[in-house]
C-alpha cells in the first residue's frame, strides 16, 4: 500500500517567484511614492476651478492672460491652451520667483510640461490646473505640450525666462 501524503496547494516555482517579484515591486512603488510625495515636493494637479472654455476668452482672468504680480516675488500665470498653441508663449520672471500657474484649454486635451522642474499637467478643457514652482535657478524653462493634441502637436511650446538678479 502507498502512503497518501496530504494534498496541499501546488504552486509552480516560477510562479511563486513572479509572485514574489510583484510584491516587491508594490513595495517599490508605494515607497516611491512616499518619497515623490514627502522628499521631492511631489504636487498633486488637482482641478483648481470649472470653467466654460467657449466663454473662457469673453470673461474671467483667462480673457486677458499672462503673468501678474501679486507681491514682489509672487506671479500668477494664467496660461491658455488651444490647438496649437500657448498664450502667453513667453513669461519672464526673476530670479528666486515663485510663480502659480493656472492652466486650461480652449479646445482639446493638451498637457503643459515645464523642463527642469516638476511641473507637470493635464490640460483639459472646462478645468483649471493649478501648480506652483519656485525659479532659483536663471535661464530659459521650456515648457512644451506634452499630450498629444492633434497634427501641430510638436509645434506647441513656449518659454519661462528667469532673469538674474
Ligand atoms: Cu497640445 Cu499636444
Amino acid at each position: 500500500m502507498t502512503e497518501q501524503k496530504p494534498e496541499t496547494l501546488h504552486i509552480d516555482p516560477w510562479e511563486k517567484r513572479w509572485i514574489q517579484i510583484s510584491i516587491l515591486m508594490l513595495i517599490i512603488f508605494v515607497l516611491a511614492v512616499g518619497a515623490s510625495g514627502f522628499a521631492f515636493g511631489f504636487q498633486v494637479p488637482l482641478p483648481e476651478q470649472r470653467v466654460d472654455p467657449a466663454r473662457i476668452t469673453d470673461e474671467g482672468p483667462f480673457a486677458n492672460p499672462g503673468l501678474r504680480e501679486l507681491a514682489p516675488g509672487r506671479y500668477e500665470a494664467y496660461i491658455v491652451a488651444q490647438i496649437w498653441s500657448f498664450t502667453p508663449n513667453e513669461i519672464r520672471v526673476p530670479q528666486g520667483s515663485t510663480v502659480t500657474f493656472y492652466i486650461t484649454s480652449k479646445d482639446v486635451q493638451h498637457g503643459f510640461t515645464l523642463q527642469k522642474t516638476n511641473v507637470n499637467v493635464q490640460v483639459l478643457p472646462g478645468y483649471v490646473s493649478k501648480l506652483t514652482h519656485r525659479f532659483d535657478t536663471p535661464g530659459t524653462y521650456l515648457f512644451v505640450c506634452s499630450e498629444y493634441c492633434g497634427a501641430g502637436h510638436q509645434s506647441m511650446f513656449g518659454r519661462i525666462i528667469v532673469e538674474p538678479r
